[in-house]
C-alpha cells in the first residue's frame, strides 16, 4: 500500500472519530454550569477548579465563588484571605493564590482584557499547557488540543499504542476538530470520565468503539499508585459558642496560613474519640480522630464564633470535621446562635 493511501485512511478514521464523538457529545454532554456560555472569566475559573478536583465537588463551589467574585475586577480587588475562604473545601490552595495573582495581572496590567490565545494564557500565573489550551479552545475557539489523565486514557486505548509525553499531544492534535475545538476537547474529557473509565470501560456505550484499536482490552495504566495509610488526631474545644483554631505557618508548602483544629501529637485516649473521619490527600488515606479537649488551651491559636467561620480560610479537613460535629461554617453560619 502506498504512503498516501495509508495517510488518507488515517485521516478518514480521524474524520469518523470527530463526527461520532461530537454527535455523542451533543446528545449526552452533562449539563455543567461552565458549559452554558463562552465567557472567558467563567471558563478560566472552572478550569482552575477542575485541575485537581472532581466535577461534583467543583459544582458545589463554582456558583458560590462567582457569587462572591462575579468579575475579574472584583477578584483582583479582593483580599487574599477572602479568596482562600471561598476556595475552602476545594483543596490545593496554591491554585487559589495563583488565580488571585493572575486576576491582578488581567485587571491592572491588561486593563481587564483577557488573553485570547493559548500562548498568552501561558504567561499568567497558575496556567500550564493543559489549562491554556482548554481555556483558549473553549472560550475563544482556538484549534489546540488538550491532554489530561482522561484524554490520555482515551488516546491510549483508541490507538492501541503505549504513548508517552509529547506523543499524547501529537495524537490529540491529529484528532482535533478544527471547527469545534472547545467542544471536541470537552467531549474527549467527557468520554474519558463517563465511558472510557479506568476500570470496566463502557465499550457497549462508546460512540467510537468501531474505530477503537483495543476496545477496553488495554489496561489503563502500567503503574497504580499505592495509597499510604496514616492516623492523625485533632482536638476540638468549644467555649461559649466559640471554637479554638490554629493557623498554619505562612511558609507551609501545604495550605499555608489556613485555619485548622490543633493537631494532637499524643492524644490522651480516655474514652472514645468524639468522631472519626476519613480523608485522602494525594497518595495518603488519613484516619482522622477528633478528641474533645476540656482543658483550656491557648498557645498560638484564636477563638472563633460560629458566624465568623465562613469568613476565614479553613482547611478542607477542618470543614469536614466541623460539619460532622454539627457546626457547619458554609451552610448556615448563624445556625447555632
Ligand atoms: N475537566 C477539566 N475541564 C473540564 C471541563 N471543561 N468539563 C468537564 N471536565 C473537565
Amino acid at each position: 500500500m502506498s504512503g498516501r493511501g495509508n495517510s488518507s485512511t488515517t485521516e478518514d478514521r480521524s474524520k469518523d472519530f470527530r463526527r461520532l464523538l461530537l454527535a455523542w457529545y451533543d446528545a449526552n454532554a452533562r449539563d455543567l454550569p461552565w458549559r452554558q456560555g463562552h465567557d472567558p472569566y467563567r471558563v478560566w475559573i472552572s478550569e482552575i477548579m477542575l485541575q485537581q478536583t472532581r466535577v461534583a465537588a467543583v459544582i458545589e463551589h463554582y456558583h458560590e465563588f462567582l457569587r462572591r467574585f462575579p468579575t475579574v475586577q472584583r477578584l483582583a480587588r479582593a483580599h487574599q484571605p477572602s479568596v482562600l475562604a471561598a476556595w475552602s473545601g476545594l483543596g490545593y490552595y496554591r491554585r487559589a493564590r495563583m488565580l488571585h495573582a493572575a486576576a491582578k495581572v488581567i485587571a491592572m496590567e491588561r486593563g481587564g482584557r483577557f488573553p485570547q490565545s493559548s500562548r498568552e494564557w501561558l504567561e499568567l500565573p497558575g496556567i500550564g499547557r493543559y489549562t491554556a489550551s482548554a481555556i483558549a479552545s473553549i472560550a475563544f475557539g482556538e484549534p489546540v488540543a488538550v491532554v489530561d489523565g482522561n484524554v490520555e486514557r482515551v488516546l491510549q486505548r483508541f490507538s492501541g499504542q503505549r504513548l508517552s509525553g509529547e506523543q499524547f499531544w501529537k495524537t490529540a492534535e491529529e484528532l482535533l476538530d478544527h471547527q469545534r475545538p472547545g467542544d471536541f476537547n470537552q467531549a474527549m474529557m467527557e468520554l474519558g470520565a463517563m465511558v472510557c473509565t479506568p476500570r470496566a470501560p463502557g465499550c457497549l456505550m462508546c460512540p467510537v468503539v468501531e474505530l477503537c484499536a483495543t476496545r477496553g482490552e488495554m489496561p489503563a495504566s502500567g503503574k497504580m499508585q499505592r495509597q499510604h495509610k496514616r492516623e492523625i488526631h485533632y482536638g476540638l474545644q468549644i467555649r461559649d459558642g466559640h471554637i479554638f483554631l490554629v493557623q498554619r505557618p505562612t511558609d507551609s508548602t501545604l495550605m499555608a496560613s489556613m485555619w485548622e483544629l490543633p493537631e494532637l501529637r499524643r492524644p490522651e485516649k480516655v474514652g472514645p474519640p468524639l468522631l472519626t473521619v476519613r480523608h485522602s490527600i494525594t497518595v495518603t488515606d488519613y484516619t482522622v480522630r477528633v478528641w474533645t479537649l476540656n482543658r483550656a488551651r491557648n498557645g498560638r491559636g484564636k477563638w472563633f464564633s460560629d458566624s465568623s467561620l465562613s469568613k476565614i480560610p479553613l482547611t478542607g479537613l477542618t470543614r469536614k470535621i466541623l460539619r460532622k460535629a454539627g457546626i457547619s461554617p458554609a451552610a448556615n453560619p448563624q445556625s447555632r446562635n
